[in-house]
């Protein structure tokens, strides 16, 4: 799939078939999210993948974001003690949280190049995630990412016209 055809294409899955997602495709998935940038190549990012049912029915207890029943979770989670190590205050408090979010994004553009839905979540219980896997004090679980394979294509909700929020600055 092109790269641009894959952004634009794209969508938030709230819906998904019961198909189980093949261990080889998470595995893409995932080798996806490790490429992302990040700040002075900190990556200090740690996901985790969930697949079992009875797991992703506990996380759904206290996530009011997710919607349907997805094949798999990814917990996407960034380690403040690297990034405080590598990057400092700055890596610590925002440069990290930049980082997992464009390896989000690349999960998400992967999962849509392999036929899989996704949605990200951010409506969930960061401390009740934390309990759940056990994390560490500095292992900050950011954002879900449910994945399945759609049940139906969703609409697009638009975006605002690119005359409104893209500003040439010619002089
Ligand atoms: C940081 C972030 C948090 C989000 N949280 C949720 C959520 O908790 N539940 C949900 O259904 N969608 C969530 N979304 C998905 C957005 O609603 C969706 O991306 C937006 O409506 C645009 O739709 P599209 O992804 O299909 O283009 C989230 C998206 C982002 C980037």
């Amino acid at each position: 799939m092109q790269v641009f055809g894959a952004i634009k294409g794209r969508r938030s899955v709230r819906t998904y078939t019961d198909r189980k997602i093949p261990r080889e495709h998470l595995e893409q998935i995932m080798e996806a999210a490790i490429w992302a940038p990040s700040a002075s190549n900190a990556q200090a990012w740690e996901f985790i993948v969930i697949e079992d049912s009875g797991d992703i029915k506990k996380i759904k207890t206290f996530s009011p974001g997710i919607f349907g029943n997805p094949a798999a979770i990814i917990i996407v989670c960034r380690d403040l003690k690297r990034a405080y190590e590598l990057c400092g205050e700055l890596g610590r408090d925002t440069l990290s949280l930049m980082d997992v979010s464009m390896a989000s994004q690349n999960i998400m553009l992967a999962s849509h190049d392999l036929g899989i839905g996704s949605c990200a979540v951010r409506s969930f219980g960061i401390s009740a995630v934390k309990r759940l896997y056990d994390l560490p004090e500095h292992v900050n679980p950011e954002l879900l990412i449910t994945l399945g394979y759609p049940e139906k294509a969703p609409k697009s909700p638009g975006r605002r016209r690119i005359n409104e929020v893209v500003h040439w600055h010619n002089r």
